[in-house]
This record gives C-alpha cells, structure tokens and sequence, in this order.
C-alpha cells in the first residue's frame, strides 16, 4: 500500500460567514457572503456555514441565498437547540443541494448554571431531543457541545454517545473560550475516541478560537489524535482573538503531509485569492507577518536568505508561493504590456472576469501604467478586487478639488454625479479626507458615522498606489467601502463613495 493511500480525509468546515462575521468590524451583507461562498465553493471546502438564521432576518436571508448558490459544499446553519431555532435553520437551508442543520447546547459546568440554569439532565435530554427533531426535518445533523474544552469528561462522553444515537452524522467538539492546550485537547479527543462506543458511526469534529494564540495548533492536535474534521475561518477571523485559521490548518497539512499523514479536498492555489477576499469585504487587514497569507509570509530581506532563494527556493522556503496562488512576479508589466498579457496575469492571480470586466480594467491598469514605472501583481490584484465585488455605482466621483496646509482649515470642493445630475459641494473640516466626506454626505443627505478608516500603501516607492478602506454605520447596517488610487485622498473619497453607493443601492431596493 503506498503513502497515499493510507491518507486520512479531513474534512474543511468554514464558519467565516457565521463565526467570522460574529467578531467585530467583520459584518458582511449579502453581496459580500455571496462573493465569499463562491471563493469557498472554488477553494474546494467541505462545509460552508451560512449563518445562524435565527439571529435575525438578514442572517436567515443570507444563509437562504448562500444555500441556493453553493452547488459542492454542503450548506449549514447554526442554531440552539430548540424547536423555533431549528425549523428555523432548515427552512434557511432546504433548498441548498446539501444542507445541513447545526444544533449546538453548552455542556461545562458554568455554562449549565449561569446561563443556561438546566441542570445536566436536562441538558443531556434536550440534546438528544433535539437531534432526533433536527433529524427528522434534515439527513445531515451536526452537534455541537459547546464549552466542551471545560466539561466533565464522563458528561462528554454520555453526551457524544446520546447525540449519535439520535443520529448526529458529525459532533464537534468546541474549545469556544480558547482555554486549552494541544496536548491536553489532542487527549480529549483520543479519550473521546476510545470512551465513546458508537463514536465509529459519526465524524468527529473539532471548532478552536485562539485566545491564547493555540487555535491552530489546538487544531493541528486534535486531528493528529483522530478527529475528522477540522472548523476554521479564512484569515482566521472570529469572536474576540479570533478562530483557526483556513489557510494556516490546510497548508500544515499540506506541508507536513509526512507528520500528519492526512490530507483535505482543497484547492491551496485558491487560498490567496480567497484570503484578499475575505479582507477586502470585511475591511479586516491581515497583518504583514500572518502565516501563509501576511503579505511578508514569502519575503525575504535578508541578504543571506535571499542569496540562498535564488540559488535554490527551498534553502528557505517550506511551501511555494504558488502552492497557495500567489505567482512570483515573473513578468513585470507595463505601459506596453498588452491586454493578452495582462489577461493571463489576472488569471493567474485567481481572478476570473467576463470579457467586460477584463476591457474596463485592462483601461484602469493603462491608466496606473502611465503614472507608475511598473505594475506589479500586488497593483494589479488591488484593482481587480473592486470589479469582483460589483458595487452599483448609483453616485460617481466626477472631480474634486482640496485646499490643505498647516495653516489654514482645509477645504474640499466635491463634484459628483448623481442619478444624471452633476451636483457640488463645499465643506470645510480638520483635515481634507475628512472634509472630502462631508461634502460627499451633504450632497447625498446621508447621516452616517465612519466607525473605521484605514489607508495602506499597496507596494513600495513614492508612486505606490494607496488602498483606503472605510467602514460606516447607518443604525444597524454597517457598509463596507475600498478605494484604490496613487493619490491618497482620491482612494480615500473612492472608498467612501463605494460604502454609500452599497447604501444607496440597498435603499433604492427597498
Ligand atoms: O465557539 C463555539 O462554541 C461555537 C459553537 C456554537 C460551534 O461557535
Ligand atoms: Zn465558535
């Protein structure tokens, strides 16, 4: 029997949508769940949790629009374990081709008494009740027992046992404070193993968050102990320090395929695409360090490593840039590049657009190409982003003009257009960007308040274009905006007027 053969399968359950979207700043609406399930759909994960449909009526929509788009994963929704959460979560998710309903109730002691205030039979009873309900409605049950990291083993065990009885197809066992250790939760996970009679008959799944730093490691334990499947997020977002990192689970796996002997059904050549992705429609930056992703995790500056690279990649390096879709800048474009050129890069970059999209951006890199020496693919990736996440553009920028020193209050003339119309107007404030967002919600009468503003240079160099992301608040909905540009206050404004243009589009659509 060869290696490959005696690979276990681990399977992918991604909870960006509904773990990641619950940590704050990460609220995404519609349009972005929907851009970030395909990107989930085509980096080949297992399971994709929509949402918890309960929570409110945009969680039910997103989860029923994320079920009837995803056509390979399975589809899951989050609820407790009652009746109303349940029937809930199925009608979110019966239309998916593969749906799945996840019922979870807490098992620590703490949790039964504080907030739940069952006593554990009551708990052990309507965990059982309510797999066998969810059973009735769906073929695929998941079960979650939550805090299980600081329950009573014995509890654990009963629990696991009674849930797959009813028939939980998988239960997951959740580190949901980030409190353990990976080898005291690798043992948890092989005393499961071992204590639990009919635990062959259901996978076994693992959910870390990473107070301490451990998720993926916490992770990495477990599935060497024997747990089937692992739940993460892209970029590792999530309640308060976060969950496992996708991209940091699948590629250890990857990599040390020798030490793990376990592999996943994922696409890694998706991961970076993925990655941007999730950052651009979340306004949530990965910080340049971040395993696999961080924009540093390939770099190398010093002198010695970088003679080692050239003279053989893997002096330094344990994974490619490839394996994970980030080409090396093997071709630096330009002013003269051509659109076949250019094409093929985006391509490679994990972008595919319509012949449409490829026209109007091949426009905007010219554009950039005349203003910069060179494009790199960093430039080139930062400019496609904006056409895969296809903003109505109700209101465009048309010019603008500031007035700024150290000397007098700056001043910012905006001239937009407007359903037809070309409307200006004048605002004064501390600073230009923030005078440039004034006038802009004068002209458009919105009062919305800007709960996050962040610019980033995209590469290096004086001529390097700037990325603005901006987060807005209007009562409860929250819209997301980005803006790319080499002048800092046009990407500034571009990534205000985006955020609106969500807004206005919402309004307009009732
Ligand atoms: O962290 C947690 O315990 C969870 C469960 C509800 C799966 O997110
Ligand atoms: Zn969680």
């Amino acid at each position: 029997m060869s290696d490959s053969d005696k690979m276990r399968r681990i399977y992918v359950f991604d909870t960006t949508l509904r773990d990641g979207e619950q940590s704050p700043g990460c609220t995404m609406n519609l349009r972005d769940k929907l851009l970030v399930a395909e990107h989930l759909e085509e980096l080949r994960v297992d399971i994709i949790e929509g949402g918890f449909a309960i929570a409110s009526t945009g969680d039910f929509e997103s989860v029923r629009a994320v079920a009837g788009v995803v056509k390979n994963a399975a589809v899951a929704s989050l609820c407790r374990a009652l009746p109303k959460d349940i029937d809930c979560a199925w009608e979110a998710v019966r239309g998916a081709v593969h749906p799945r309903i996840h019922t979870f109730i807490a098992t620590s002691p703490i949790h039964m008494a504080c907030k739940l205030k069952m006593e554990p039979e009551k708990v052990y009873e309507q965990a059982v009740a309510m797999v066998q309900y969810a059973r009735n409605l769906c073929g695929d049950v998941e079960f979650s027992l939550e805090d299980c990291s600081r329950s009573e083993r014995d509890f654990i065990y009963r629990v696991v046992e009674g849930v797959i009885a009813a028939g939980a197809g998988t239960v997951n066992i959740p580190d949901t404070v980030g409190y353990a250790v990976p080898e005291q939760f690798g043992q948890l996970i092989a005393d499961i193993k071992a204590n639990v009679p009919n635990i062959g008959s259901a996978r076994l799944a693992v959910h870390c968050h990473n107070d301490l730093g451990l998720a993926v490691a916490n992770s990495l334990a477990a599935i060497k102990a024997g747990a089937d499947q692992v739940e993460c997020t892209v970029n590792g977002i999530g309640e308060r320090a976060g969950n496992t990192a996708l991209e940091e689970v699948v590629m250890a796996l990857h990599t040390r395929r020798d030490f793990f002997n376990a592999e996943t059904n994922v696409d890694t050549t998706k991961i970076y695409a993925t990655s941007r992705c999730v950052s651009a429609v979340t306004g949530s930056r990965v910080q340049a360090n971040k395993a696999i992703v961080g924009e540093n995790a390939f770099a190398h500056e010093a002198g010695i490593h970088q003679h080692g690279v050239l003279a053989n990649p893997l002096t330094y390096e344990i994974m490619t840039p490839e394996s994970i879709g980030l080409p090396r800048n093997k071709m630096i474009l330009g002013k003269h590049s051509g659109k076949h050129a250019f094409e093929s890069r985006l391509q490679e970059l994990g972008f595919h657009l319509d012949s449409q999209r490829v026209a109007e951006l091949f426009g905007k890199f010219k554009d950039l190409a005349d203003r910069k020496k060179s494009v790199s693919d960093a430039d080139i990736a930062a400019l496609a982003q904006d056409m895969q996440t296809m903003v109505v553009e109700r209101v465009k920028l048309d010019r603008y003009n500031v007035t700024a020193s150290n000397a007098i209050t700056p001043v910012s003339t905006i001239r937009l257009i407007h359903d037809g119309k070309q409307i200006e107007q004048v605002a004064a404030s501390d600073g230009p960007i923030n005078a440039s967002f004034k006038a802009i919600s004068q002209i458009l009468g919105v009062k919305v308040s800007l709960e996050a503003f962040q610019l980033t240079a995209i590469t290096g160099g004086v001529d390097a274009q700037c990325e603005a992301t901006v987060r807005v608040r209007d009562g409860d909905r929250v819209y997301h905006g980005r803006g790319v540009s080499t002048d800092v206050i046009e990407a500034s404004i571009l990534a205000y007027l985006q955020a609106l243009n969500v807004l206005l589009d919402e309004s307009v659509r009732g």
